[in-house]
């Protein structure tokens, strides 16, 4: 098994993106036709190796995705001395057991990824050792006071008090204190911290969620032999994990993304006569915000052939064109679709009516500021669209006129989202970068073509 030799292959084609940005445009599209699969889901991936790392004995971790945001979290892990690599088809993590990592040599370097940093400064908190973190551009503008918080007060310390964005550096504790900690803002990032933090600490450490946001990291550390409960109380619930944790390592098969899926659903949904079907995709009930609204829109959007695949539910998703019509979409659906957002309004000028898409706050602190950029590349390509303070309006005309030039920011979301609207508008959609397509879905392009997608590298 060959695991630095691994990584360097892997690293050669993720080089930095800010030197070499590559326009790309999509066109209009004849109908998007065909079965396929889309890459492992992102967040399940990046649990998957940390939890292997802080596991006793190997995971081995089926359909992880292989893009750049999870392999700087193997990277990490690798570098805290639990090495992974792949073997055949199948990734492995010798794990360390909970408590059991070492001090990396070097920086830690997360690239674009917020679920790999945030995840990681749980990790570290319980570790007596020193690390220093850091991250591309976009990464080093978001906020890491959220998680840094409660962790502070479990005994993480910061070298860098006050100071809310990398890069930091960290000092853990062999001696974190439990807390009870009431989410300040619905982030699955902000709890699944504190309760990774919470596997190394003296007791019982509680989060306490008012809105459900994603729970793999609940799913999965019971899979890996943790003790977590979720309690609802009245509105809230209390997810509680318990401490001196002792995780085994397990095998893992990682459902479809359905962040991923949502470009081809939207997609198959504006191309006249379209008709995909996207096997294996994720449904678990916190990340199919999305699906519900383009039903409610009229999609037709069928979750086929629903199972279990290793204690997530997952279908094949049919998507068939339909005639779209202008939804409210309520604040509290915004967690189990916060990252689909700048697709759902791309596609929602294709829509009759008004699209309102309410509660949004924590799409400005996302790759980019996605509720500017959205809005922004909506209005370059000729739709209406306005911003209230949290809320996103697109008024629906039936299309998009297109021939407009889309500032994606570093953002992956942004690029995709607009690449999938110029598959139906009237002038071709460009956006400025495509590279950083690479850090959840290296795939579209081919993918998206497979169906009978058309972009073309944009010549300017
Ligand atoms: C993620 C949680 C979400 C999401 C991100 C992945 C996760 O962020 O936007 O892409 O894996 O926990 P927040 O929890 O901060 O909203």
């Amino acid at each position: 098994m060959t695991y630095a030799t691994d990584f360097q292959q892997l690293g050669t084609s993720q080089l930095k993106h800010v030197s070499t940005q590559k326009p790309l445009s999509a066109r209009k599209a004849g109908p998007l036709k065909g079965r396929v699969r889309v890459p492992g889901d992102k967040s399940i991936s990046h649990r998957a190796l940390i939890f292997g790392a802080l596991a006793t004995g190997t995971t081995r971790i089926r359909g992880l995705l292989e893009a750049e945001d999870v392999i700087n979290t193997a990277k990490a892990v690798t570098a805290l001395g639990a090495p992974a690599g792949k073997r055949g088809d199948v990734w492995e993590v010798k794990g360390r057991g909970v408590g059991g990592l070492r001090q990396p040599q070097g920086t830690l370097d997360f690239g674009n990824s917020g679920t790999g940093t945030r995840l990681m400064m749980g990790v570290v908190a319980g570790h007596p050792m020193t690390v220093a973190m850091t991250g591309d551009a976009s990464l080093s503008r978001r906020p890491m006071r959220r998680v840094l918080a409660p962790l502070l007060e479990m005994g993480l310390e910061v070298l860098e008090p006050g100071k809310d964005t990398l890069p930091l550096t960290l000092r853990g504790t062999t001696e974190l204190m439990p807390i009870v900690y009431r989410l300040p803002v619905p982030s699955a990032q902000v709890k699944s911290a504190v309760l990774i933090a919470g596997l190394h600490a003296a007791g019982k450490t509680t989060v306490i969620e008012r809105e459900a946001t994603r729970d793999h990291t609940e799913r999965m550390l019971r899979h890996f032999g943790a003790t977590v409960v979720a309690e609802a109380k009245g509105e809230e619930t209390h997810i509680s994990v318990d401490g001196d944790a002792e995780l085994s390592g397990k095998d893992i098969v990682v459902p479809g993304d359905p962040s991923s899926a949502a470009f081809l659903a939207a997609a198959a949904l504006i191309v006249p006569d379209s008709d995909v079907t996207i096997e294996g995709v994720l449904i678990n009930p916190t990340r199919t915000g999305l699906y519900a609204t383009l039903q409610e829109m009229g999609g037709d959007v069928v979750f086929e052939n629903v199972r279990d695949e290793g204690g997530e539910p997952v279908a094949d998703i049919r998507v068939r064109a339909s005639r779209l019509k202008g939804v409210r979409v309520p604040a509290a659906r915004a967690p189990s679709m916060i990252d689909e957002y700048p697709v759902l309004a791309a596609i929602s000028a294709f829509a009759e009516g008004q699209t309102r898409m309410d509660g949004l706050a924590e799409l400005k602190v996302k790759e980019s500021d996605r509720l500017q950029a959205t809005a922004a590349g909506l209005a370059a390509n000729g739709a209406t669209v306005r911003v209230e303070a949290d809320t996103l309006i697109v008024e629906g005309a039936g299309g998009l006129k297109g021939a407009g030039i889309v500032a994606t920011h570093l953002d992956h979301r942004i690029a995709m989202a607009f690449l999938t609207a110029g598959l139906a508008s009237d002038a071709p959609v460009i956006v400025d970068d495509s590279t950083m397509i690479a850090t959840s879905f290296p795939e579209f392009r081919p993918i998206m073509e497979r169906l009978g997608a058309r972009f073309e590298e944009d010549q300017r």
